[in-house]
């Protein structure tokens, strides 16, 4: 089995008829996800992705993927939240968070921006592209996030100078709206090759479109074999029956926690390689969840090394949370531990012993200790770090996100709360038609 859900480590926090009173919210809320008639229907589309997508696009990413291998050595995404989350979770799972530094069989270092405004990261970045050959894919649904625009306004205008502006063509490619957007009339007027966020689905859904594709296939990653995971986790989640469907069983385990008060849901990996997926899944979760005053915070860890951080909080502090622990069977590699005549560390006892084992040994014990302190565990057992397993995982998650909302009776495609900021930003930058707004912030700011 690819993913498996255990219910081990809940000790005693949900009890059968638990699952039973929640059943007919899940049916309900299963039915609109299938009739499509919930909050936000119209943003269901990456729900048959795996099955519907564009096939003559697929084989597009492909050919700009290999080209794109062939012409650069530093391989720059720019885009922000949902428009770069997935590509970088998906290469660090399956690659490595060192990809950049490891040996690689012809593809270039890939490096995301645009998904801040720090000054110090794009010097740092100009500096790193100095006498290497460039490519950059540029991703914005909108096609106006500042960030995002900001970004390639320096690096286009740093390829215009390295190829000059045909040369720059053939390097720049643009994922967005397949018709409007000022990031599409751009590049159609510039002849750019673009890519297509579909309509119907939105960014933080969006990894399994060519948002995450083009960049996942440039590091050298089977993304057909992603599809065909993601496939067979859609096919394995239709019951509506919760104790048959591992998918809602999680959405409906957390909505249980939710309602006792365990408002913060703590995502735990294993393995330094799951660091971004823990980022993926917050934006998924955070973004979906946390509005009209409710929702669960979505927090991560890394274990061990967290253990030596927030383990104490965890084990100790205020019990207001849940941990959801992911567990790898198969990591795909090896390390014995050395054997030492001297023994000064005293570790003898471990001597010949794989590291996967005192890993997962690790998990075992602090999954105990963590019930003993009151905290409820959730485990997903994940058969390896392959393609096809992380397409299963990532449908697995995105399903059981947007069941967590209507669960919860929010709408979870959209996000309001995101303009908040951006407006404030755009007032006191000067943006014009924001003049009023601009006097209104300045004179709070004074006070
Ligand atoms: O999930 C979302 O919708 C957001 O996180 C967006 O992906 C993010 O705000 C970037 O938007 P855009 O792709 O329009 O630049």
């Amino acid at each position: 089995m690819t993913l498996k859900i255990s219910e081990k480590y809940l000790g005693s926090f949900i009890s059968k008829h638990e699952y039973d009173y929640i059943q007919p919210l899940v049916s309900e809320s299963h039915r609109h996800l299938t009739n499509r008639t919930g909050a936000g229907a119209d943003m269901l589309g990456w729900k048959d992705l795996p099955e519907n997508y564009d096939k003559e696009e697929f084989a597009r990413i492909l050919t700009a993927s290999e080209k794109i291998r062939k012409s650069c050595d530093v391989f720059l995404v720019l885009g922000i939240g949902g428009s770069y989350l997935g590509a970088r979770a998906v290469i660090e799972f399956i690659k490595s968070p060192l990809y950049n530094l490891l040996p690689k069989e012809n593809t270039p270092e890939i490096y995301f921006s645009g998904c801040n405004i720090s000054a110090t990261n794009y010097e740092e970045l100009l500096t790193l592209c100095e006498n290497k050959d460039v490519c950059i894919n540029v991703i914005s649904k909108s096609g106006t996030t500042t960030e995002t625009a900001v970004a390639f306004r320096i690096f286009r205008e740093m390829l215009v100078k390295k190829y000059g502006e045909e040369g720059a063509r053939e390097r720049i490619f643009v994922t967005t709206d397949k018709e409007k957007g000022t990031l599409k009339e751009f590049a159609t007027a510039k002849g750019y090759e673009t890519f297509v966020v579909p309509d119907d689905v939105g960014g933080r859904f969006s990894v399994l479109t060519a948002v995450g594709l083009l960049p996942i296939a440039v590091a050298g990653i089977d993304i057909g074999k992603m599809m065909e995971g993601a496939a067979a986790a859609r096919l394995a989640y239709t019951d509506e029956d919760l104790m048959k469907n591992d998918c809602y069983k999680y959405a409906a385990i957390r909505n249980i926690l939710y309602r006792k008060g365990r408002v913060t849901e703590i995502l735990v990996g294993y393995e330094p390689y799951m660091a971004m997926m823990n980022e993926w899944w917050k934006q998924l979760y955070g973004e979906s969840e946390g509005k009209d005053q409710k929702g669960i915070f979505p927090a991560s860890v890394i274990f061990s090394t967290d253990l030596h951080s927030l383990g104490q909080y965890i084990q100790d502090g205020l019990r207001n949370q849940f941990e959801t622990v992911i567990s790898v069977k198969d990591s795909g590699s090896k390390m014995p531990i050395p054997y030492d005549p001297a023994n000064v560390d005293g570790l003898n006892f471990l001597s010949g012993m794989d590291l996967n084992e005192v890993n997962s040994t690790a998990m075992k014990g602090t999954l105990l200790a963590h019930i003993d302190g009151g905290v409820p565990n959730i485990l997903i057992e994940l058969e390896d770090r392959r393609e096809y397993s992380l397409g299963y995982l990532i449908y697995f998650f995105e399903l059981a996100c947007a069941m967590s909302g209507y669960l919860l009776a929010v709408n979870p495609f959209d996000q309001p709360g995101v303009e908040a900021y951006k407006k404030n930003m755009f007032a006191l930058l000067g943006k014009p038609g924001y003049e009023e707004m601009r006097g209104a912030l300045e004179a709070r700011l004074k006070e």
